[in-house]
């Protein structure tokens, strides 16, 4: 069938299409009905049904002539290693780590927190729960300490899954001393503290609360699958907001299955048995759509990827690997093209390896700019597929069906979109933009399973976040246009989240971390343009009266405050003293039009402007780190 004739069959009849979908997973009692209105704008997916996402992802290959099938690929070339795990060998581990886990006192409902790197145990990890019906909570190794802190307050978990260590370029990241300081913050402290002893560095553990994985997996009784609710839990997954609090985005068990079976063909164009890889990492929702669920409940084999695009050890890392594992369908960030692309410009690495077996390359996560899409068609000669999803929604609301149709790419477009997203353009007031007119993206209620039903103990959050704006819709938080043939083109973000290197981070986050030093009176962060990453934080900050040091020695410890307190992967570097922000009269700061001055581009006066001459303040500030127009 058609795109458009698919999109039509959701349109008219929205239930059946996802109760046809829902044929795609095993239940344990199927869902006789697919949506559940709850009223008041809250919906849920296939309620009623009883499923088990573990076995959705593992036992059912085994029992259906996959026991042998690689389900598993690490390739790691930060430790030069590679391990291949068959679905059979996967079903031993993960049994027997969710055996471990209730050992422990998990069960059904209970919260984990996972902290780990790039290693096949974080998918261990993650299955051992949804096998067992623990709620899991990722959390991405490049946040710091204070980070990890908030999410254990915010989940209370009864037990948390980490590794002694992971590993970026030259620098072995210790995860000993982040566990123990974040459980040291938080009020609330887990029962129980599973650790993976890596050889690269192995850690003490703390008696009476860290327990070896290793010696507690062999020891366990493998675990069964616990039968859990369609709308149960699988994870929760924290992701920005406008404030320093991340929001707990949560995802119900049975609709995400559904969902990203469904992506699996129809998007990504592959079949049970193929080679799915999406370099990224475990604690992005990428990682728990397209690493860990979406190809390992279709039957692919995943590659989990330990290293990065470029430096590990070169250029060529992502072609050698494609190459080396058979990878059809290949996913990453544009960032990580653009670094690939500056260090292998003629893509002499490319022509190394024989690229015979990918399809077609996959980006998302930013917006794909037409420079890198341009190159990468080119140098590749293979179709490159931009596509447009969120954390909220896990899976791409607008997309090219590759697996259903052969639709026109249309440069700086993700395309269309995707059946159960009825998307549509709005102004201000909430009034239906015409075509090719700029406006917030807003999608018409229900979305479709496998998306946010709610926040994490949030629901007035959510709702606020989410469902006031715009009522009867829901607010992506993104602009844009749509085009007559009604494809999608991403603008900007309306809020003060911005996008570095593909994550997804939140000014308001790093404005908290700068106004908590001492010596700053009044701060302001916003992403200015950047070749490699897209966009690069810079903040600026007004110091108190009477403080009286050195401006470089306060700007170092306001870089070092963010490393800190939010993370490297904060990726903040760059903080200017100044002597004022510029604002309106009624004292709002003028974000964007710093990010204006910053990235030298035109801009319009504000009318409501208090004083005009801070702008020039603030473009000279910006040229002695080379912004602004130098
Ligand atoms: N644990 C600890 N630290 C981490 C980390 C992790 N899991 N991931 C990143 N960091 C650190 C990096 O080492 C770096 O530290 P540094 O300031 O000491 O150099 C810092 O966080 C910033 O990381 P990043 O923004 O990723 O920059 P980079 O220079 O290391 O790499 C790219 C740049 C483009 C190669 C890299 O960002 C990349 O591969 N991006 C792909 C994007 C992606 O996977 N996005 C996920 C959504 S699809
Ligand atoms: P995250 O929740 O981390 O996946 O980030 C989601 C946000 O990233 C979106 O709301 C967009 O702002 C941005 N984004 C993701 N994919 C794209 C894309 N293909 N084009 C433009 N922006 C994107």
């Amino acid at each position: 069938m058609s795109y458009r004739a698919t999109f039509e069959a959701w349109k008219n009849d929205p239930e059946a299409f996802w109760l046809n979908a829902a044929g795609g997973i095993d239940w344990i009692e199927p869902p006789r009905k697919a949506l559940f209105d709850r009223g008041a704008d809250l919906y849920e997916w296939y309620a009623d049904a009883r499923v088990n996402g573990c076995y959705n992802a593992v036992d059912r290959h085994v029992e259906n002539g996959r026991a042998d099938q690689l389900a598993i690929i690490h390739d790691s070339p930060i430790t030069g290693t590679q391990q291949k795990i068959t679905f059979a060998e996967l079903q031993d581990r993960v049994s027997k780590l969710a055996g471990a886990l209730q050992a422990q006192g998990v069960t059904k409902g209970d919260r984990v927190i996972i902290y780990m790197p790039m290693v096949p145990e974080a998918i261990d990890a993650m299955l051992a729960c949804a096998r067992i019906g623990a709620v899991h909570s990722v959390v991405f190794g490049g946040f710091a300490a204070n980070e990890l802190a908030v999410r254990i307050d915010d989940c209370a978990p009864k037990a948390i899954l980490a590794a002694s260590c992971g590993l970026e370029p030259g620098r072995v990241v210790e995860y000993k001393p982040l566990l123990d300081g974040a459980i040291d913050m938080a009020k609330h402290k887990p029962e129980v503290c599973l650790i993976l002893q890596r050889e690269q560095h192995r850690c003490d553990l703390t008696p009476g609360r860290d327990i070896d994985w290793t010696t507690a997996q062999e020891a366990a009784e493998p675990a069964d699958c616990v039968p859990v609710e369609g709308n149960h839990p699988a994870y929760i997954l924290y992701t920005s907001g406008t404030t320093g609090a991340p929001k707990g985005v949560v995802r119900h068990t049975a609709g995400h299955l559904v969902a990203l079976n469904w992506t699996m063909k129809n998007v990504y164009n592959v079949d049970p048995g193929d080679v799915f890889w999406a370099a990224s990492d475990v604690g992005w929702v990428v990682g728990h759509s397209y690493i860990c669920y979406g190809p390992l409940v279709h039957g692919n084999t995943t590659v989990v990827f330990e290293g990065k695009p470029v430096g590990t050890p070169d250029a060529g890392t992502f072609w050698r690997i494609i190459e080396e594992h058979n990878v059809r369908s290949f996913f990453t960030a544009p960032t990580a093209i653009r670094a690939v692309k500056r260090e292998d410009p003629k893509g002499e690495f490319i022509k190394k390896y024989d690229l015979s077996c990918l399809r077609a390359l996959y980006l998302a996560g930013e917006r794909a700019d037409p420079d890198t899409v341009i190159w990468a068609q080119e140098k590749l000669a293979k179709p490159v597929f931009d596509h447009w999803w969120q954390t909220e929604s896990g899976y791409p609301m607008v997309a090219n069906p590759a697996g259903l149709d052969d639709l026109p790419v249309k440069i700086g477009s993700p395309s269309v979109a995707m059946p159960g997203y009825d998307i549509r353009i709005l102004d201000e007031s909430g009034k239906e933009l015409p075509r090719g007119t700029l406006g917030a993206i807003a999608i018409k209620l229900p979305l479709p399973p496998g998306t946010l039903p709610t926040l994490w103990n949030a629901e007035d959050r959510f709702r606020k976040s989410y469902l006031t704006t715009f009522p009867g819709y829901y607010e992506t938080g993104d602009a844009g246009m749509m085009d007559e043939d009604g494809y999608l083109y991403i603008m900007a973000r309306t809020d003060d989240v911005i996008n570095v290197a593909g994550h997804r981070l939140s000014t308001g986050a790093m404005e908290e971390v700068l106004a908590g030093h001492p010596d700053v009176a009044e701060c302001a962060v916003v992403g200015v343009s950047d070749p490699l990453k897209g966009q690069a934080p810079v903040g600026f900050v007004c110091l108190s009266k009477g403080v009286n040091r050195p401006h470089e020695e306060i700007a170092a410890e306001c870089v070092k405050r963010v490393r800190d307190q939010i993370g490297p992967v904060a990726a903040f570097k760059q903080a200017l003293v100044v002597d004022r922000l510029p604002k309106t009269r009624s004292g709002k700061i003028l974000r964007a039009t710093m990010v204006k001055i910053a990235d030298n581009e035109e801009f319009r006066l504000p009318a409501t402007i208090d004083d005009p001459a801070i702008l020039e303040e603030i473009r000279a500030a910006l040229q002695t780190i080379g912004y602004g127009g130098r």
